[in-house]
């Protein structure tokens, strides 16, 4: 099994170092195991009362396999707060990949994940679609982006790259080198940055979005979510505002189930971002659109 526990933000972990009072504790114990419940209704009782979240990750990735060795050779990777992308030396765009070095053939079609966290969800990905899609994550911790990569050795997957990046700053000269078409861009929970004031930091910004609809050949498809209603909000509010470039997609398919506001009822990606499982255990609700750019 990886290494889980250590790729978890201390703010997401499921316990909390203070305790709360012994019947708040109860509360959170029954929500989550209704929680646990409603998603895994094929686990036993015990298990279901048993189980955290850092086991369902588990569990949800026991495909991939991964080793300990990182952990074991590189040290525990703690990630315990926000990055700041507005810091001076995070404003620097990266320099561009040699493509042809890390991946087997660049013509294959392009997914971008936008702040890939452990990348074990855009691992997943590739190792399902070698020989028709590359895949690159874009991620401003470099320690994540360097275990990523030690993992993407590991399974000596040849179409998936990850880039310690800030994405605001270095989406737009990546992609626009790429040789094949940007066919996905996904921008997962990205950090919530809650106070007003820190909206700025934000990773969904409108040069970003500009710069993804661009980038995108036409049929090109953006997906976003949040576990977080108000950043769900402000990414939407920034691609609907491109409506002459991109359309919903019930509105092209109006066989994809949406709920009255227009947030996609199921996740189309076939697995589920890290965050998405913590957030779904705690019982929370994923907000989330995707779009087309129009031909
Ligand atoms: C809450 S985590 C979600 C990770 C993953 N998408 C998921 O759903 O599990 C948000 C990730 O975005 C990264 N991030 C935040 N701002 C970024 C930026 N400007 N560019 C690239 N990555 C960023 C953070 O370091 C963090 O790993």
């Amino acid at each position: 099994m990886g290494c889980i526990s250590c790729a978890i933000p201390r703010f997401l972990r499921p316990t909390t170092t203070v305790s709360p009072p012994l019947k708040f504790q109860f509360f959170a114990f029954r929500c989550r195991t209704a929680a646990a419940a409603a998603v895994y209704p094929a686990l036993s009782l015990p298990e279901r009362d048993e189980i955290r979240s850092p086991e369902l990750v588990a569990r949800e990735y026991a495909d991939l396999n991964l080793s300990d060795k990182f952990c074991q050779e590189v040290g525990h990777v703690r990630i315990r707060q926000h990055v700041n992308p507005l810091r001076s030396s995070l404003m620097v765009p990266v320099e561009v990949p040699d493509w042809d070095a890390v991946y087997n053939d660049t013509t294959l079609p392009l997914m971008v994940d936008i702040g890939s966290g452990s990348g074990r969800f855009l691992l997943w990905l590739a190792k399902r679609n070698t020989g028709s899609r590359n895949y690159l994550g874009l991620e401003i911790r470099p320690k994540l982006v360097k275990r990523a990569e030690y993992w993407v050795n590991e399974l000596a997957l040849k179409n998936i790259h990850f880039v310690f990046a800030n994405a605001t700053v270095s989406f737009k000269q990546l992609v626009s080198t790429y040789p094949g078409p940007l066919v996905l861009v996904s921008i997962l929970c990205p950090d919530p940055h809650f106070k007003k004031k820190h909206h700025k930091r934000r990773v969904v910004q409108k040069p970003l979005v500009e710069s993804i609809v661009d980038g995108l050949v036409p049929g090109g498809q953006i997906f976003i979510q949040s576990d977080v209603l108000d950043v769900a909000l402000d990414m939407r509010d920034y691609f609907d505002a491109e409506s002459n470039k991109l359309a919903h997609i019930d509105c092209i398919n109006p066989t994809i189930p949406c709920d009255d506001k227009g947030w996609l009822l199921n996740n189309p990606m076939g697995i589920r971002t890290e965050r998405e499982i913590h957030a779904e255990f705690e019982g929370a609700r994923i907000y989330r659109r995707m779009y087309q750019k129009q031909c």
